[in-house]
């Protein structure tokens, strides 16, 4: 079985959906992270970000792989903490917006999640990743609540600064920010984490085959 993820940035995907496949024994993929290790990768050997073919490329010859512990590797690099600076908050929807390099990315992500009973997190899993995933996911929140549950993750930023990355990126990410057709939509702003996971795992429960 699939679970697919979607919603913005601090709607809560990434810790409901860590908590979920804990939960049901399945495993966990953030694609986020591997866009976000591509942009590290990117910049890290200076390649322009409006470079489609060249990122795409990049992508192709530089797997994003996670080990046992769900750390994140590129290019024989852990990058599991410098991917969630700041810098790469910034860039990578720029990154990501690229068709060639969504092409890769997807392809891999579709290799990934194909041996099933995986929770896929990110923003077009329900649309276009995994249209046949049994379970759908929409979460949203208030745009203040997404931005203090960031702030919490990203103590060294302004508060200020932050709700402004939120919204360009909330911008950027627009095109893509939609619920998949049968999704489940929910709002996390008033939620606990486990009363979200709870509301997934009955949906999970009522699809799987008795
Ligand atoms: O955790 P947060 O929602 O802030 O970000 P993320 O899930 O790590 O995703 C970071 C960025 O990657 C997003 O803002 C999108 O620009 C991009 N992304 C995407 O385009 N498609 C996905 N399936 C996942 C992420």
């Amino acid at each position: 079985m699939i679970v697919a993820i979607d919603g913005p940035a601090g709607a809560g995907k990434s810790t409901v959906a860590r908590r979920l496949a804990e939960r049901l024994g399945f495993r966990y993929l953030d694609t986020g992270a591997m866009y976000r290790a591509l942009t590290w990768l990117a910049m890290n050997r200076g390649i322009a970000l409006d470079r489609a073919d060249d990122l795409a490329r990049l992508a192709m010859e530089y797997p994003v792989t996670f080990d046992d512990q769900g750390r994140v590797w590129i290019a024989g690099t852990d990058v599991t903490a410098s991917i969630r600076q700041a810098r790469i908050d910034r860039q990578v929807p720029v990154v990501a917006r690229h068709p060639p390099v969504r092409e890769v990315m997807r392809e891999r992500q579709r290799q990934l999640g194909a041996e099933g009973d995986v929770v896929i997190e990110g923003r077009d899993i329900g649309t276009v990743v995994a249209p046949n995933a049994e379970v759908k996911v929409y979460l949203n929140a208030d745009v203040s609540v997404r931005a203090r549950r960031r702030q919490e993750e990203r103590p060294d930023i302004g508060g200020d600064a932050l709700a402004t990355d939120l919204r360009l990126r909330d911008e950027s990410d627009a095109a893509r920010m939609r619920p998949a057709a049968g999704a489940e939509q929910i709002d996390t702003t008033a939620l606990q984490v486990d009363d979200v996971v709870d509301q997934i795992e009955r949906l999970v429960r009522e699809r799987q085959p008795a």
